[in-house]
């Protein structure tokens, strides 16, 4: 494997920029604080950070309403601070890539801001989808199509003598309404912006609702009856050209920069055309976060997975979470243990024990699978969801937009906890709040408390990928044990178990165990844990 080829077998870390570090002292994190954070993930052994948005924004969506994708949001700091972040990064060995939202803008962006100032059918309104209504006086929405935050799709604007106009579809927030790809500038402007952030030394772009930037100009209904390619907004055909493109431009550079997909379809075949090669390197592997904790469930998504992959040649990625689910740990220790949107709710029980348990063994299983591994901030430490935020704290649309029944996703992205006794943990300075409270009994997940502990979370991390490292990059083979509950497969001369029951069971003859998720007996392999092991010598 050449040294262009890093993203292979790639550890990239997820940097929620608002959550991470507070430089300035404002309660909200920025990169000041990231970049104090370097010698940390150097430290834990990433390779690369992905940073979602860090443009100007109103913050609406976290930053996924971007206003100008060629700044940096004042409360993070400014392209000169997003430069030398990048440069310091990469002083330490650790790439940067980020985000490029191309779905959808900020209805502050200025070319909305022109849409809404000009006519009907001109030019500035047809870079986004506006239409008239339908039925009388066109007070209907022009479709019925679901918004992925609850709530209608479409929004009517107002004329300047305050009569109802056009409607705009927006598939997130109203704030975020989609571009029409079909306009030349649009193509154009995200060709502009991949060379300015490739020319400040990115090393890749994570493509943000990848499959969704393509519509049905005739706006169908979805009656569900569509065929592949011709769903009215994901996953059609005219979507690959578009990242054919990209990769022209990404392979201009050297080393060439790589392209991360947000492919959140259930189609495997449909996903993997995503990974031609001479489209995207990788994409985000979803399956196994919606899987339950369950040996049969868990081997049917890996093989599944590795073998879509496989006629790509694009390696797999593996993703237990990030910035839009329920942490593992809290995950993990309910009834239901893989993640669905649709169920999340107030108020479901969860034995937090239990799921750090299980979402510690699940780290060393993932981080035992040949492809590129993604952690998100904060999962290192075995932080839990924050599940009783004060409400008035709240900002996330997805809470709003279903009338407080969807708790949102506020509760991943808590201000990390680095050092001390309480709030704010040396996330932001002594006696200062952050954005979103953090618990008190965070005092013992703390960045420093864990480094202290032997076996905590944290340098369980820390442990599994420095051994990691010495996983060959490919080659993977099933090992069949005879236990219901185990799963086992070898990477070279690693042996990775995993039991899944809640009973100790024995471990196959002839292992040496050299890492661990939680202590067992010699010959055994404890409930609820992962070992990986080499053959006994
Ligand atoms: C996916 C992002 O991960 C999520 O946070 C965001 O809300 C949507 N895309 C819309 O941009």
């Amino acid at each position: 494997m050449s040294a262009d080829e890093w993203w292979r077998t790639a550890v990239v870390y997820e940097v929620y920029p608002r959550s991470f570090r507070d430089g300035d002292g404002d309660g909200v994190g920025d990169l000041e604080g990231v970049r104090q954070g370097l010698p940390y993930l150097s430290w834990l052994g990433v390779d690369a950070i992905w940073f979602t948005p860090w443009y100007r924004s109103p913050m609406v969506d976290g930053g996924y309403d971007v206003e100008d994708y060629r700044a940096i949001d004042p409360t993070f700091g400014t392209l000169e601070d997003a430069e030398r972040l990048i440069a310091e990064a990469a002083q330490l060995g650790i790439r940067t890539i980020i985000d490029l939202v191309p779905n959808h803008v900020s209805s502050a962006h200025p070319w909305f801001q022109a849409a809404l100032a000009s006519e009907p059918g001109s030019d500035a309104r047809r870079r986004f989808w506006f239409h008239p209504g339908r039925g009388p006086e066109g007070a209907d929405p022009p479709t019925r199509w679901k918004n992925n935050f609850g709530g209608p799709s479409w929004s009517r604007t107002t004329l300047a003598d305050g009569r109802p106009g056009e409607w705009y579809l927006h598939l997130f927030a109203p704030e975020q309404p989609d571009l029409d790809w079909r306009h030349p500038d649009v193509a154009r402007e995200h060709e502009v912006l991949l060379r300015f952030w490739f020319d400040r030394g990115v090393a890749g772009v994570r493509i943000d609702s990848a499959a969704h930037i393509m519509k049905d100009p005739e706006l169908p209904e979805d009656d569900g009856s569509h065929a592949p390619g011709r769903h009215p907004n994901l996953d059609r055909d005219e979507v690959h050209p578009v990242y054919r493109r990209w990769r022209e431009i990404a392979d201009e550079y050297d080393p060439p920069r790589v392209l991360v997909g947000e492919v959140w379809i259930p189609d495997r075949q449909r996903f993997a055309r995503y990974l031609d090669p001479d489209e995207l390197h990788t994409a985000f592997n979803f399956d196994l976060m919606t899987r339950p904790w369950d040996t049969a469930s868990y081997r049917d998504s890996i093989s599944l997975m590795l073998e879509a992959h496989a006629p790509t040649g694009a390696p797999c990625t593996w993703v237990l979470s990030n910035h839009d689910v329920t942490r593992p740990v809290t995950r993990f220790g309910r009834e239901h243990s893989g993640f669905s949107f649709e169920e999340k709710a107030w108020n479901v029980p969860t034995d937090l024990a239990l799921g750090r348990r299980r979402a510690e063994a699940a780290a060393l299983l993932v981080g035992a699978l040949p492809g590129s591994l993604y952690i998100y901030q904060g999962d290192e430490l075995g932080l839990p969801e924050v599940e009783d935020l004060d409400l008035a704290e709240i900002q996330d649309p997805m809470y709003f937009r279903t009338g407080g029944a969807n708790p949102g996703r506020d509760g991943c992205r808590v201000p990390l906890p680095w050092r001390g006794q309480e709030p704010p943990f040396g996330f932001s300075p002594d006696g200062v709040r952050t954005w979103l409270s953090q618990p008190a009994a965070w005092a013992t997940l703390t960045v420093a408390a864990q480094v202290e502990r032997e076996q905590s979370t944290l340098n369980l991390y820390r442990w599994m990928l420095r051994h990691r490292a010495d996983l060959p990059a490919d080659g993977f083979a099933w090992i069949d044990t005879g236990a219901a509950d185990v799963l086992a497969f070898r990477r070279g001369d690693t042996v990775c178990v995993t039991n899944f029951g809640s009973a100790d069971q024995d471990l196959p003859d002839g292992l040496y165990v050299y890492l661990a998720s939680a202590p067992s007996r010699r010959g055994v392999i404890a409930a609820n844990s992962t070992v990986w092991a080499t053959p006994r010598r």
